[in-house]
């Protein structure tokens, strides 16, 4: 996606793949640095680890804990630290000092991807949430940031269901949140546990318990498959729904808009997923 948005804005830049131990990460974001790269994306586990390695966070990494796109920035002659992309045009002399910028952008990218694919925002809404691992968490916590009205988390080890909700808690205090299943209808329901990866995976929930009317709309964090059989069970139970390409997508927006400074083409990016992920 980041490759055809370079295009389209016919920037000459590139966007590469390296697969990088956990124990070279360091060295491999300063070598990033040394040649000049305008800036990385992390993934799992590189995202926490990263929070130590890179000179200044963004609020968005501070809030968020994980460090998901780093910039690389120079300080120009009035002093001003900027995007070592921007000083390509001479405009800004040439850096005299190099830094590195931590931020993260998939909590954004949740809650764009929320409003663009199902119209919800997500302010005074009820979200019944399923999973506790490293994605629910992100979601949970996004979620309540953004002040929804009542939320539901439900996971296979409940007692990480539990630390997510007294984080929130803590952190949020007025979000009403409860473990366990929703007593009546939610505004939305969100898949962020694995099942769904396979086809051979149950539902990730007991819908005898909620059965799936119950929800006006339901994203599974899942995109590929394009539709899990929670995202089919809950179309047939007449649910508006997404699956979690959105979230790639617009997580990948914002990093592109950090390193550029210019407006991500998204509808490019999109198509571009598409065509990589679901060959059409
Ligand atoms: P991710 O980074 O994608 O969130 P993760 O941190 O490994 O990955 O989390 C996986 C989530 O899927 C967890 O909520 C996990 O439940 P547990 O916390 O109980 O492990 C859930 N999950 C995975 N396999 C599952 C299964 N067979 N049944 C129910 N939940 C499952």
């Amino acid at each position: 996606m980041h490759n055809a948005a370079f295009a389209a804005l016919g920037l000459d830049w590139c966007y590469l793949a390296f697969e990088v131990d956990p124990q070279n990460l360091r060295a491999a974001i300063q070598g990033a640095q040394a040649m000049n790269f305008a800036g990385l994306n992390l993934t799992v586990p590189h995202k926490l680890l990263a929070l130590d390695m890179v000179d200044v966070l963004d609020e968005s990494a501070r809030t968020w804990g994980a460090v998901n796109t780093i910039r690389f920035e120079g300080q120009g002659i009035d002093g001003v630290w900027l995007p070592l992309a921007s000083f390509d045009q001479g405009a800004h002399g040439r850096p005299t000092r190099f830094r590195s910028q931590g931020f993260n952008t998939d909590a954004e990218g949740i809650s764009r991807s929320l409003i663009e694919d199902l119209g919800v925002s997500l302010a005074g809404t009820r979200v019944f949430l399923l999973g506790a691992g490293g994605a629910g968490r992100a979601i949970a916590l996004k979620l309540a940031s953004e002040r929804v009205a009542e939320l539901f988390l439900l996971n296979r080890t409940a007692s990480k269901a539990e630390e997510i909700a007294a984080e929130i808690r803590l952190r949020f205090p007025g979000v009403p949140v409860t473990v366990g299943y929703p007593s009546g209808p939610v505004d939305l329901l969100i898949n962020a546990t694995s099942l769904g990866l396979k086809s051979s995976d149950e539902l990730p929930l007991d819908v005898a318990r909620f059965p799936l009317r119950q929800a006006r709309a339901c994203y599974d964090a899942i995109y590929r498959p394009a539709a899990t059989a929670l995202l089919q069970a809950a179309q047939a139970a007449g649910c508006q729904t997404a699956n979690g390409l959105g979230m790639l997508l617009h997580q990948g927006a914002k990093a592109f808009e950090i390193w550029t400074g210019r407006p991500a083409p998204v509808a490019v990016m999109r198509r571009a997923l598409e065509q990589n992920i679901y060959g059409h």
